[in-house]
């Protein structure tokens, strides 16, 4: 893919066709349901809001105190990422990292590869990171459970986001996500999460949302992405040319995943 300046940045998020958008949302729409059907029957996917119908603005976005992080520390969870990613970047890598925070991914590692993308929900942390003026970095706004993420270009080394989980409204939108992100990594590219992030749950949400290793390794088994645990606490999700939801494939056939 071809960011390698803030502004290409910007343009690849608005510049897809919109016919390319409209396919690629219906193909995410489809895989996203399937691996609804296929979560089902496990626990805590069982327990969960399975579709909550709101066609625009999904997730749940309604606690001040977490909307911007313009002022706030970067978390715990996103440094251990950070950490690890020190040992597996080049300068070759594409980075897209969800939920930016105060941008500190973006200022520790954007001089050092050949992008970073970033997205929020809130334009006070874009209007941050684009008034840092960092090199080779450009945050987007996208809400991750929507099809905002089908207008975002080309195919990441990386996907990080250290709170997939935690204001997700149902579990469509959330196996939405699950999608675009897959869809977003280059073969043999790497979607990174961590605790304490992966068991956060916003206030006011439903408390299964509050996810640890068995339910990245029932999704890892069911996308066909590897899993491992990287650290005790970060956990990786490989793309390899087999991954993606297997359109064949029964339910009953993942029923050990979640033994991890
Ligand atoms: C608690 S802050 C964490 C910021 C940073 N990742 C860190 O750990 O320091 C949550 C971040 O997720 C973003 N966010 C919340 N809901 C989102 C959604 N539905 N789509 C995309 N980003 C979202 C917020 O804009 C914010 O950047
Ligand atoms: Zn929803």
């Amino acid at each position: 893919m071809g960011h390698t300046d803030r502004n290409e940045g910007r343009t690849a998020y608005s510049a897809i066709p919109s016919d390319l958008v409209k396919r690629r949302a219906a193909m995410r729409d489809r895989d996203a349901r399937l691996l609804m059907a296929r979560l089902a029957t496990y626990s805590p996917f069982d327990r969960l809001l399975q579709n909550c119908g709101k066609e625009h603005d999904p997730g749940i976005d309604s606690t001040p105190e977490w909307q911007v992080w313009t002022n706030r520390p970067t978390t715990p969870d996103q440094l251990a990422i950070e950490e690890q990613l020190e040992h597996l970047i080049t300068a070759s890598s594409c980075v897209l990292h969800v939920g930016v925070g105060n941008s500190s991914l973006g200022r520790r590692f954007a001089p050092r590869v050949a992008a970073v993308v970033g997205t929020t929900l809130h334009d006070e942390e874009r209007i941050l990171s684009e008034n840092e003026g960092i090199e080779n970095y450009a945050v987007v706004r996208a809400n991750k459970y929507s099809e905002d993420m089908d207008r975002i270009a080309g195919q990441f080394n990386f996907v990080l986001d250290n709170n997939p989980a935690t204001f997700a409204c149902c579990v469509f939108h959330f196996c939405r996500m699950m999608i675009a992100y897959l869809d977003l990594l280059r073969s043999e590219g790497v979607f990174l999460t961590a605790q304490p992030g992966w068991g956060w749950v916003v206030r006011g949400n439903d408390p299964n949302w509050s996810f640890g290793w068995n339910e990245w390794a029932l999704l890892g088994e069911i996308l066909r992405m590897p899993v491992s645990r990287v650290t005790n606490s970060v956990y990786s999700m490989q793309r390899s040319p087999d991954s993606g939801i297997d359109h064949q494939h029964s339910a009953f056939d993942v029923h050990d995943a979640q033994r991890g």
